[in-house]
């Protein structure tokens, strides 16, 4: 039997359409599930909304609609956004789905009956927009430092997990490698909050209404964070399903670095909680700017992935949306540059090459090229080694990295053709022709 893969991009929140942002995520996720399935793994790879909680909740209210109704109209703008860049995920999971609500269920009573789950209060400041407590220390003039909005003061009952109890557990399973985060310097981050404690985090919120009811007390709904994160098993059919036996755990998390946190520390905690495996390796990459700026509604620079798929063709889309930047670094796209890169990498650099030598291969050689020659030692060497390079690339999730030492084996053909001139070759009848072409 084939071994299996199971790779999972964030379940993203429903408050708005999809920007590049989250088209980023998931074109990078699916190279990489279409390169395992190149390798003959049995790949499932998973895609979907992250419905509930105040900030949905919040949109839904200032749009004038149901939350439900809002929900369903945004999770069709993901599903089209996606058809669009040729996303192809095996499901789709939807917070608000029957199966979802059951799984979470599930999983929130092991952890209740593992004793981990206990009352109290929680007083403080919540930023809506992260979805979560934040604390003073951590604010910049009072503001939350990721959206620039005053966090709101709380004090409300909470159930609240016993992370203290798993933090030196998870520690140990990250510096063992058990549990991989990569690159390295995002694994750091992780050591270095751990180090500096992290604090019991609520489980359930007190006045929340749109959310899965907490059945341990009623006037509770399960906190938006552990609803999402249990989505990476519920969309398997936890606790009994067969997808969930064949490819629970995940061999690999994408996300970016803003969310590293809630992968890396609170979900292997819950997990292990519960009693389950734990994910094998969180992909973290950098979150981009445009131009220099974080894209928002107010600025006007948000992009919207059909519109580069009505400008660039998929695969263009798909190519500019990968080639911009080091995953593992945080990054800056110029909109304005898309274009250029699109003629020189693309209709310059692969078309051009290919446009070239085929039609010398049909004007020389009527199309037939014996394939037998030898081929120049230093080209074939460097084709060999681009290739390797290509495959342990991809096999560390280095995509820019891949796609680049490609276009430098390109660049280097063009430099062959212009020196060997196989156009004078042709005139001079020349027997290396076939050799070079
Ligand atoms: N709903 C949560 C995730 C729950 S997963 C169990 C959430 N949603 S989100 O809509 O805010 O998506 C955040 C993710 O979108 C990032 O981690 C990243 O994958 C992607 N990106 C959004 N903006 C991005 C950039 N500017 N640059 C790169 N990726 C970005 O957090």
């Amino acid at each position: 039997m084939a071994e299996k893969f199971y790779i999972t991009t964030p379940i993203y929140y429903a408050n708005a359409k999809p920007h590049l942002g989250h088209a980023f995520t998931a074109v990078y996720a699916d190279v990489l599930a279409r390169w395992q399935k190149i390798q003959r793994k049995d790949v499932f790879f998973t895609v979907g909304t992250d419905e509930h909680g105040a900030k949905i909740a919040k949109a839904a209210e200032k749009a004038g609609r149901e939350p439900q109704n809002f929900v369903d109209e945004i999770a069709g703008e993901y599903k089209k956004t996606w058809q669009a860049l040729n996303i192809q995920y095996n499901d789709f999971i939807r917070t608000t789905s029957g199966k979802h609500k059951e799984g979470v269920l599930a999983f929130i009573k092991k952890i209740h009956e593992a004793g981990d789950i206990y009352e109290g209060v929680y007083e403080g400041l919540y930023c809506v927009e992260c979805e979560n407590f934040v604390l003073e220390r951590n604010l910049k003039n009072g503001l939350c430092p990721d959206h620039l909005i005053a966090p709101k003061k709380v004090k409300e009952k909470n159930h609240f997990f016993n992370l203290k109890k798993y933090l030196p557990l998870v520690k140990e399973k990250i510096t063992t490698g058990e549990l991989k985060i990569t690159p390295e310097s995002r694994r750091n981050e992780i050591l270095s909050i751990i180090g500096g404690g992290v604090p019991d985090f609520s489980i359930t919120r007190e006045n929340v209404k749109w959310g899965i009811p907490f059945p341990y007390d009623k006037k509770q709904t399960i906190y938006v964070w552990a609803d999402a994160l249990t989505n990476y098993i519920t969309v398997l059919d936890f606790p009994d399903g067969e997808k969930y036996k064949n490819f629970w755990p995940a061999d690999a998390h994408i996300l970016g670095a803003d969310i590293n946190k809630f992968h890396s520390i609170f979900w292997p905690a819950m997990l292990i909680s519960a009693g389950l495996p734990l994910p094998k390796n969180i992909f973290v990459h950098g979150l981009f700017t445009v131009n220099g700026q974080k894209m928002s509604k107010t600025l006007g620079n948000v992009i919207d992935p059909i519109d580069m798929v009505n400008k660039f063709g998929i695969d263009g889309a798909r190519y500019l949306i990968l080639s911009q930047f080091p995953a593992g670094e945080h990054g800056d796209i110029k909109a304005e540059e898309f274009a250029d890169k699109y003629n020189s990498d693309l209709a310059n650099g692969v078309g051009n090459l290919f446009e070239r030598a085929l039609t010398m291969m049909i004007d020389f050689r009527d199309g037939v090229v014996d394939v037998q020659k030898n081929v120049e030692e230093k080209i074939k060497f460097l084709a060999e080694k681009t290739a390797k390079k290509y495959e342990n690339n991809f096999e560390n999730y280095k995509l820019y990295k891949a796609l680049a030492d490609v276009f430098s084996f390109i660049k280097r053909l063009d430099r062959y053709i212009n020196k060997e001139q196989p156009w004078i070759l042709n005139k001079n009848k020349n027997e290396k022709l076939d050799e070079v072409l």
